[in-house]
Protein backbone atom coordinates (compact mmCIF):
# COMPACT_ATOMS: atom_id res chain seq x y z
CA UNK A 1 0.00 0.00 0.00
CA UNK A 2 0.93 3.54 -0.83
CA UNK A 3 2.02 5.98 2.16
CA UNK A 4 -0.51 8.56 3.01
CA UNK A 5 -0.20 11.11 4.63
CA UNK A 6 -1.18 11.25 8.49
CA UNK A 7 -4.65 11.73 9.63
CA UNK A 8 -6.23 15.19 8.99
CA UNK A 9 -3.01 16.29 7.22
CA UNK A 10 -2.20 16.92 3.19
CA UNK A 11 -0.14 16.90 0.75
CA UNK A 12 -0.75 20.21 -1.15
CA UNK A 13 0.34 20.02 -5.11
CA UNK A 14 -2.50 21.12 -7.72
CA UNK A 15 -3.96 23.16 -4.52
CA UNK A 16 -0.37 24.70 -3.46
CA UNK A 17 -0.70 27.46 -5.95
CA UNK A 18 -3.80 28.57 -4.25
CA UNK A 19 -2.42 29.09 -0.73
CA UNK A 20 0.36 31.34 -2.65
CA UNK A 21 -1.91 33.35 -4.26
CA UNK A 22 -3.58 34.18 -0.76
CA UNK A 23 -0.68 34.47 0.64
CA UNK A 24 0.50 37.12 -1.33
CA UNK A 25 -2.73 38.84 -1.68
CA UNK A 26 -2.76 38.80 2.20
CA UNK A 27 0.43 40.47 2.55
CA UNK A 28 -0.28 42.72 0.13
CA UNK A 29 -3.11 44.54 1.64
CA UNK A 30 -1.37 43.89 4.86
CA UNK A 31 1.77 45.96 4.37
CA UNK A 32 -0.22 49.03 3.08
CA UNK A 33 -1.95 48.67 6.22
CA UNK A 34 1.41 48.81 7.66
CA UNK A 35 2.06 45.37 9.23
CA UNK A 36 5.05 43.19 9.22
CA UNK A 37 5.45 39.94 8.68
CA UNK A 38 6.14 37.81 11.37
CA UNK A 39 7.13 33.70 11.58
CA UNK A 40 8.10 32.44 14.97
CA UNK A 41 8.88 28.78 15.73
CA UNK A 42 6.45 25.11 14.89
CA UNK A 43 7.82 23.80 18.06
CA UNK A 44 7.02 25.91 20.93
CA UNK A 45 6.85 25.07 25.09
CA UNK A 46 3.77 23.63 26.29
CA UNK A 47 4.05 25.96 29.20
CA UNK A 48 2.86 29.27 26.76
CA UNK A 49 0.00 27.91 25.69
CA UNK A 50 -0.92 26.95 29.32
CA UNK A 51 -0.43 30.39 29.87
CA UNK A 52 -2.16 31.94 27.70
CA UNK A 53 -5.01 30.08 25.58
CA UNK A 54 -5.66 28.08 29.50
CA UNK A 55 -5.76 24.77 30.73
CA UNK A 56 -9.15 24.01 31.08
CA UNK A 57 -9.44 24.92 27.00
CA UNK A 58 -9.86 22.43 24.54
CA UNK A 59 -6.88 22.87 22.61
CA UNK A 60 -4.32 22.57 25.40
CA UNK A 61 -6.52 19.75 27.41
CA UNK A 62 -6.53 17.72 24.44
CA UNK A 63 -5.79 18.73 20.81
CA UNK A 64 -1.89 19.23 21.46
CA UNK A 65 0.25 17.25 19.41
CA UNK A 66 3.02 16.77 22.24
CA UNK A 67 6.73 15.29 22.30
CA UNK A 68 7.01 12.90 24.89
CA UNK A 69 10.37 14.03 27.03
CA UNK A 70 10.97 17.57 26.64
CA UNK A 71 7.85 19.11 26.85
CA UNK A 72 7.43 20.45 23.26
CA UNK A 73 3.86 21.28 21.39
CA UNK A 74 3.52 21.43 17.90
CA UNK A 75 2.14 25.20 18.07
CA UNK A 76 -2.17 24.83 18.19
CA UNK A 77 -2.39 28.56 17.27
CA UNK A 78 -0.21 32.02 16.79
CA UNK A 79 -1.00 34.61 18.83
CA UNK A 80 0.70 33.49 21.82
CA UNK A 81 4.17 33.08 20.18
CA UNK A 82 3.73 36.11 18.92
CA UNK A 83 3.27 37.97 22.22
CA UNK A 84 6.43 36.34 23.14
CA UNK A 85 8.25 37.59 20.67
CA UNK A 86 6.99 41.10 20.99
CA UNK A 87 7.65 40.95 24.65
CA UNK A 88 11.30 40.02 24.03
CA UNK A 89 12.26 42.37 21.17
CA UNK A 90 10.13 44.70 20.16
CA UNK A 91 8.97 48.02 20.87
CA UNK A 92 4.94 48.72 20.90
CA UNK A 93 2.98 50.10 18.94
CA UNK A 94 3.09 46.73 16.44
CA UNK A 95 1.48 45.18 13.98
CA UNK A 96 1.83 41.48 12.52
CA UNK A 97 0.83 39.29 9.82
CA UNK A 98 1.27 35.41 9.22
CA UNK A 99 0.09 32.96 7.47
CA UNK A 100 1.24 29.75 9.38
CA UNK A 101 0.74 26.45 9.58
CA UNK A 102 -0.68 25.65 13.12
CA UNK A 103 -2.06 22.20 14.54
CA UNK A 104 -4.54 20.60 16.60
CA UNK A 105 -5.03 17.04 17.17
CA UNK A 106 -8.97 16.96 16.44
CA UNK A 107 -10.92 14.51 14.62
CA UNK A 108 -10.63 15.55 11.02
CA UNK A 109 -13.57 16.14 8.98
CA UNK A 110 -14.65 18.61 6.15
CA UNK A 111 -13.10 22.14 7.29
CA UNK A 112 -11.21 20.62 10.23
CA UNK A 113 -7.47 19.17 9.94
CA UNK A 114 -4.82 18.34 12.30
CA UNK A 115 -2.62 20.44 9.74
CA UNK A 116 -4.19 23.80 9.11
CA UNK A 117 -3.08 27.20 7.66
CA UNK A 118 -4.37 30.31 9.22
CA UNK A 119 -3.80 33.99 7.86
CA UNK A 120 -3.84 36.64 10.54
CA UNK A 121 -2.49 39.73 12.43
CA UNK A 122 -1.79 40.73 16.07
CA UNK A 123 -1.92 44.25 16.90
CA UNK A 124 -0.07 46.22 20.09
CA UNK A 125 -0.60 49.38 21.96
CA UNK A 126 -4.00 50.28 20.66
CA UNK A 127 -6.87 50.50 23.20
CA UNK A 128 -10.21 49.72 22.26
CA UNK A 129 -12.32 50.79 20.06
CA UNK A 130 -8.85 51.62 17.80
CA UNK A 131 -8.02 48.56 17.16
CA UNK A 132 -11.54 46.83 16.77
CA UNK A 133 -13.19 48.87 14.04
CA UNK A 134 -9.38 48.70 12.40
CA UNK A 135 -8.74 44.91 12.35
CA UNK A 136 -12.86 44.56 11.26
CA UNK A 137 -12.47 46.64 7.98
CA UNK A 138 -9.14 44.78 7.09
CA UNK A 139 -11.13 41.41 7.43
CA UNK A 140 -13.65 43.20 4.83
CA UNK A 141 -11.32 45.13 3.08
CA UNK A 142 -9.42 40.95 2.77
CA UNK A 143 -12.97 39.49 2.09
CA UNK A 144 -13.79 41.61 -0.80
CA UNK A 145 -10.19 41.13 -2.62
CA UNK A 146 -11.31 37.68 -2.18
CA UNK A 147 -14.84 37.89 -3.08
CA UNK A 148 -16.25 36.83 0.01
CA UNK A 149 -19.92 37.68 0.52
CA UNK A 150 -21.61 35.00 1.93
CA UNK A 151 -20.76 35.93 6.23
CA UNK A 152 -21.54 37.56 9.17
CA UNK A 153 -19.49 39.15 11.63
CA UNK A 154 -20.44 38.09 15.04
CA UNK A 155 -19.57 40.36 18.26
CA UNK A 156 -19.60 40.15 21.92
CA UNK A 157 -18.30 41.86 24.33
CA UNK A 158 -16.44 39.54 27.68
CA UNK A 159 -15.66 42.43 29.58
CA UNK A 160 -12.45 42.48 32.50
CA UNK A 161 -11.54 42.56 35.74
CA UNK A 162 -14.77 42.65 38.55
CA UNK A 163 -17.52 42.38 35.84
CA UNK A 164 -16.19 39.31 34.32
CA UNK A 165 -15.43 38.20 38.09
CA UNK A 166 -19.32 38.84 39.09
CA UNK A 167 -20.63 37.42 35.95
CA UNK A 168 -18.99 33.85 35.91
CA UNK A 169 -20.02 33.69 39.89
CA UNK A 170 -23.70 34.62 38.44
CA UNK A 171 -23.17 31.81 35.46
CA UNK A 172 -21.69 29.53 38.09
CA UNK A 173 -25.02 29.71 40.00
CA UNK A 174 -26.97 29.10 37.58
CA UNK A 175 -25.54 26.16 35.94
CA UNK A 176 -24.85 24.61 39.60
CA UNK A 177 -28.33 24.77 40.11
CA UNK A 178 -29.66 23.16 36.99
CA UNK A 179 -26.62 20.88 37.65
CA UNK A 180 -28.73 17.94 36.35
CA UNK A 181 -30.08 18.51 33.51
CA UNK A 182 -26.71 19.47 31.98
CA UNK A 183 -24.59 16.99 29.61
CA UNK A 184 -21.62 15.30 31.31
CA UNK A 185 -19.05 17.29 29.06
CA UNK A 186 -20.36 20.43 30.76
CA UNK A 187 -20.40 18.89 33.91
CA UNK A 188 -16.71 18.98 33.61
CA UNK A 189 -16.65 22.17 32.27
CA UNK A 190 -18.71 23.81 35.38
CA UNK A 191 -15.88 22.64 37.32
CA UNK A 192 -13.24 23.99 35.51
CA UNK A 193 -14.21 26.50 33.01
CA UNK A 194 -17.72 27.55 33.70
CA UNK A 195 -17.53 30.18 29.93
CA UNK A 196 -17.13 27.10 27.87
CA UNK A 197 -20.25 25.59 28.72
CA UNK A 198 -22.14 28.46 26.41
CA UNK A 199 -19.94 26.81 23.75
CA UNK A 200 -21.11 23.73 23.98
CA UNK A 201 -22.89 22.16 20.70
CA UNK A 202 -24.87 18.79 23.27
CA UNK A 203 -28.33 18.94 22.48
CA UNK A 204 -29.27 18.61 26.14
CA UNK A 205 -27.34 21.90 27.00
CA UNK A 206 -28.96 24.36 24.67
CA UNK A 207 -32.24 25.18 26.59
CA UNK A 208 -30.30 26.03 29.23
CA UNK A 209 -27.60 27.94 27.51
CA UNK A 210 -30.62 30.01 25.96
CA UNK A 211 -31.88 31.36 29.44
CA UNK A 212 -28.44 31.96 31.04
CA UNK A 213 -27.50 35.22 32.58
CA UNK A 214 -25.49 37.25 29.71
CA UNK A 215 -22.38 39.04 30.39
CA UNK A 216 -23.83 42.15 28.65
CA UNK A 217 -25.95 42.41 31.50
CA UNK A 218 -23.20 42.70 33.28
CA UNK A 219 -21.31 45.23 32.13
CA UNK A 220 -19.88 48.20 34.39
CA UNK A 221 -21.20 51.68 33.07
CA UNK A 222 -17.55 52.51 31.84
CA UNK A 223 -17.24 48.43 30.10
CA UNK A 224 -20.79 49.66 28.31
CA UNK A 225 -19.93 52.79 27.43
CA UNK A 226 -17.07 51.41 25.97
CA UNK A 227 -18.98 48.43 23.86
CA UNK A 228 -21.59 51.19 22.79
CA UNK A 229 -19.14 53.54 21.39
CA UNK A 230 -17.48 50.63 19.14
CA UNK A 231 -21.45 49.52 18.01
CA UNK A 232 -21.79 52.79 17.27
CA UNK A 233 -18.36 54.19 15.33
CA UNK A 234 -19.08 50.39 13.54
CA UNK A 235 -22.38 51.71 12.23
CA UNK A 236 -20.90 54.60 11.10
CA UNK A 237 -18.47 52.95 9.19
CA UNK A 238 -20.57 51.24 7.91
CA UNK A 239 -19.68 47.41 9.26
CA UNK A 240 -22.56 44.88 8.96
CA UNK A 241 -22.44 43.13 13.13
CA UNK A 242 -24.96 40.68 14.45
CA UNK A 243 -24.61 40.75 18.00
CA UNK A 244 -24.05 37.47 19.71
CA UNK A 245 -24.48 37.50 23.32
CA UNK A 246 -22.77 33.82 23.65
CA UNK A 247 -20.15 34.16 21.93
CA UNK A 248 -17.40 33.19 24.46
CA UNK A 249 -14.59 32.14 21.91
CA UNK A 250 -12.47 28.73 23.04
CA UNK A 251 -9.60 30.54 24.26
CA UNK A 252 -8.75 31.67 28.32
CA UNK A 253 -6.83 35.27 26.87
CA UNK A 254 -9.78 37.40 25.68
CA UNK A 255 -11.03 40.45 27.62
CA UNK A 256 -13.40 43.20 25.92
CA UNK A 257 -14.73 42.69 22.61
CA UNK A 258 -14.70 39.51 20.99
CA UNK A 259 -15.69 38.42 17.47
CA UNK A 260 -15.91 35.27 15.19
CA UNK A 261 -16.88 35.46 10.92
CA UNK A 262 -19.63 33.19 10.56
CA UNK A 263 -19.96 31.56 6.65
CA UNK A 264 -23.63 31.85 5.89
CA UNK A 265 -23.47 29.85 2.38
CA UNK A 266 -24.00 26.57 4.17
CA UNK A 267 -20.86 25.08 1.90
CA UNK A 268 -18.76 24.39 5.47
CA UNK A 269 -21.45 22.11 7.12
CA UNK A 270 -20.77 22.49 10.85
CA UNK A 271 -16.86 24.33 10.62
CA UNK A 272 -18.66 27.38 9.83
CA UNK A 273 -16.41 29.86 11.54
CA UNK A 274 -14.42 31.25 8.84
CA UNK A 275 -12.12 33.29 11.71
CA UNK A 276 -11.76 34.85 14.72
CA UNK A 277 -10.36 36.68 17.24
CA UNK A 278 -10.26 39.64 19.64
CA UNK A 279 -9.05 42.09 22.32
CA UNK A 280 -6.55 40.26 25.03
CA UNK A 281 -5.38 43.01 27.06
CA UNK A 282 -4.29 41.01 29.59
CA UNK A 283 -1.99 38.62 28.13
CA UNK A 284 1.43 40.67 27.84
CA UNK A 285 1.43 40.55 31.37
CA UNK A 286 0.21 37.15 31.98
CA UNK A 287 3.64 36.22 29.99
CA UNK A 288 5.88 38.45 31.96
CA UNK A 289 5.69 41.86 29.83
CA UNK A 290 4.04 44.93 30.40
CA UNK A 291 0.35 45.89 30.46
CA UNK A 292 -0.04 46.19 26.73
CA UNK A 293 -3.56 46.54 25.15
CA UNK A 294 -3.80 43.97 22.62
CA UNK A 295 -6.18 42.76 19.51
CA UNK A 296 -5.86 39.90 16.59
CA UNK A 297 -7.99 38.04 14.54
CA UNK A 298 -7.14 34.22 12.87
CA UNK A 299 -8.81 32.64 9.54
CA UNK A 300 -8.54 29.44 8.68
CA UNK A 301 -7.65 28.94 5.01
CA UNK A 302 -8.96 25.77 4.16
CA UNK A 303 -12.34 27.07 5.17
CA UNK A 304 -12.07 29.70 3.11
CA UNK A 305 -10.64 28.00 0.10
CA UNK A 306 -14.05 25.54 0.69
CA UNK A 307 -15.99 28.93 1.15
CA UNK A 308 -14.70 30.05 -2.33
CA UNK A 309 -14.81 26.78 -3.96
CA UNK A 310 -10.77 27.73 -5.29
CA UNK A 311 -9.69 25.06 -7.27
CA UNK A 312 -6.24 24.53 -8.67
CA UNK A 313 -4.52 28.46 -10.10
CA UNK A 314 -1.40 27.05 -11.19
CA UNK A 315 -0.52 29.48 -14.09
CA UNK A 316 0.51 27.16 -17.48
CA UNK A 317 3.25 28.96 -19.14
CA UNK A 318 3.66 28.98 -23.04
CA UNK A 319 6.14 26.08 -23.32
CA UNK A 320 8.82 26.19 -26.00
CA UNK A 321 10.96 23.88 -26.94
CA UNK A 322 14.64 24.65 -28.44
CA UNK A 323 15.32 21.46 -30.42
CA UNK A 324 18.40 20.19 -32.17
CA UNK A 325 21.43 17.74 -33.08
CA UNK A 326 23.09 20.05 -33.67
CA UNK A 327 26.25 21.05 -31.02
CA UNK A 328 27.55 24.13 -32.56
CA UNK A 329 24.11 25.66 -31.97
CA UNK A 330 23.61 24.48 -28.11
CA UNK A 331 25.76 28.29 -27.01
CA UNK A 332 23.10 30.51 -28.74
CA UNK A 333 20.20 27.80 -27.21
CA UNK A 334 21.00 28.47 -24.06
CA UNK A 335 21.49 32.12 -24.30
CA UNK A 336 18.41 31.99 -25.98
CA UNK A 337 16.62 30.10 -22.96
CA UNK A 338 17.75 33.14 -20.65
CA UNK A 339 16.32 35.82 -22.54
CA UNK A 340 13.04 34.55 -22.11
CA UNK A 341 13.06 33.96 -18.60
CA UNK A 342 9.34 34.75 -18.76
CA UNK A 343 8.43 31.59 -20.81
CA UNK A 344 9.12 27.73 -19.61
CA UNK A 345 11.91 27.02 -22.35
CA UNK A 346 12.99 23.42 -22.40
CA UNK A 347 16.25 22.83 -24.33
CA UNK A 348 15.71 19.16 -26.28
CA UNK A 349 19.35 18.19 -27.14
CA UNK A 350 20.73 15.20 -28.16
CA UNK A 351 23.09 13.96 -31.03
CA UNK A 352 22.00 9.96 -30.71
CA UNK A 353 18.53 10.63 -29.97
CA UNK A 354 17.29 12.62 -33.03
CA UNK A 355 14.29 14.35 -33.56
CA UNK A 356 11.55 11.44 -33.81
CA UNK A 357 12.93 10.70 -30.15
CA UNK A 358 13.19 14.50 -29.33
CA UNK A 359 9.25 14.82 -30.18
CA UNK A 360 8.25 12.07 -28.13
CA UNK A 361 9.83 14.10 -24.83
CA UNK A 362 8.34 17.65 -26.37
CA UNK A 363 5.01 15.94 -26.01
CA UNK A 364 5.32 14.26 -22.45
CA UNK A 365 6.79 17.88 -21.49
CA UNK A 366 3.42 19.02 -23.44
CA UNK A 367 5.33 21.77 -24.83
CA UNK A 368 3.12 24.18 -27.16
CA UNK A 369 6.29 25.27 -30.15
CA UNK A 370 9.58 23.49 -30.55
CA UNK A 371 11.85 25.04 -32.63
CA UNK A 372 13.67 23.26 -34.22
CA UNK A 373 17.53 23.70 -35.94
CA UNK A 374 18.74 20.69 -37.75
CA UNK A 375 21.92 20.24 -40.24
CA UNK A 376 20.22 21.40 -43.42
CA UNK A 377 19.02 24.86 -41.04
CA UNK A 378 22.55 25.25 -39.68
CA UNK A 379 24.09 25.05 -43.18
CA UNK A 380 21.21 27.84 -44.39
CA UNK A 381 21.19 30.09 -40.77
CA UNK A 382 17.37 29.36 -40.51
CA UNK A 383 15.28 27.89 -38.48
CA UNK A 384 11.61 26.24 -38.32
CA UNK A 385 8.75 26.91 -35.79
CA UNK A 386 6.18 23.87 -34.93
CA UNK A 387 2.65 24.27 -33.22
CA UNK A 388 2.73 20.99 -31.38
CA UNK A 389 -0.96 21.57 -30.87
CA UNK A 390 -2.07 22.14 -34.05
CA UNK A 391 0.94 20.77 -36.16
CA UNK A 392 1.36 24.03 -38.30
CA UNK A 393 5.25 24.79 -38.99
CA UNK A 394 7.17 27.86 -40.26
CA UNK A 395 10.00 28.24 -41.78
CA UNK A 396 12.40 31.32 -40.75
CA UNK A 397 16.31 33.03 -41.13
CA UNK A 398 18.51 34.06 -38.71
CA UNK A 399 18.86 31.99 -35.64
CA UNK A 400 20.40 34.79 -33.36
CA UNK A 401 20.82 35.39 -29.53
CA UNK A 402 18.47 37.89 -29.51
CA UNK A 403 15.88 36.05 -30.66
CA UNK A 404 12.35 36.91 -28.52
CA UNK A 405 10.50 33.34 -28.53
CA UNK A 406 7.03 35.20 -28.23
CA UNK A 407 7.32 36.46 -31.42
CA UNK A 408 7.46 33.39 -33.40
CA UNK A 409 4.63 31.65 -31.64
P1 LIG B 1 -9.40 30.05 16.70
O1 LIG B 1 -10.84 30.45 16.74
O2 LIG B 1 -9.00 28.91 17.55
O3 LIG B 1 -8.59 31.35 17.12
O4 LIG B 1 -8.95 29.76 15.21
C1 LIG B 1 -9.15 30.71 14.20
C2 LIG B 1 -9.65 30.03 12.93
O5 LIG B 1 -8.75 29.00 12.52
C3 LIG B 1 -10.98 29.30 13.06
O6 LIG B 1 -12.06 30.20 12.99
C4 LIG B 1 -10.93 28.37 11.87
O7 LIG B 1 -11.29 29.05 10.68
C5 LIG B 1 -9.46 28.01 11.82
N1 LIG B 1 -9.27 26.69 12.46
C6 LIG B 1 -9.16 26.42 13.78
N2 LIG B 1 -8.99 25.10 13.98
C7 LIG B 1 -8.99 24.52 12.77
C8 LIG B 1 -8.86 23.16 12.29
N3 LIG B 1 -8.65 22.15 13.12
N4 LIG B 1 -8.91 22.94 10.96
C9 LIG B 1 -9.09 23.97 10.08
N5 LIG B 1 -9.22 25.26 10.47
C10 LIG B 1 -9.18 25.53 11.79
C11 LIG B 1 -7.23 31.40 17.21
O8 LIG B 1 -6.49 30.55 16.79
C12 LIG B 1 -6.74 32.71 17.78
N6 LIG B 1 -5.26 32.64 17.85
C13 LIG B 1 -7.21 33.89 16.97
C14 LIG B 1 -6.72 35.19 17.49
C15 LIG B 1 -5.69 35.93 16.99
N7 LIG B 1 -7.17 35.83 18.56
C16 LIG B 1 -6.47 36.93 18.74
N8 LIG B 1 -5.56 36.99 17.83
Amino acid sequence: MKNQPAPGMKDLISEASIYRRLEDDFFKILKLESFKEIRTPILESKNLFSRSVGDASDIVEKEMFETKTDDLVLRPENTAAIVRAVLNDYKVPAKFGYFAPQFRKERPQLGRLRQFYQYGFEMFGDTAPQSEIESLLLISKLYKKWGLSNYEIQVNYLGSGDERSEYLNKLTKYFTDNKDKLSDNSKKRLEKNVLRILDSKEKEDQDLISSAPLILDSLSESSLKLWNQFLEIAKAVNLKLVINPRLVRGLDYYTGMVFEVVDTSGKLGSQKALGGGGRYDNLCKELGGMETPAFGFAGGVERLIIALDLKDESVVLNKFGLMTTELEVLETFVKIKEKNSDIYVDILFNTNLGFKKMFKRADKNNLDYVLIVGKDELLSNSFKVKNLKTGEEKEYTGLSDNLLLKNYK
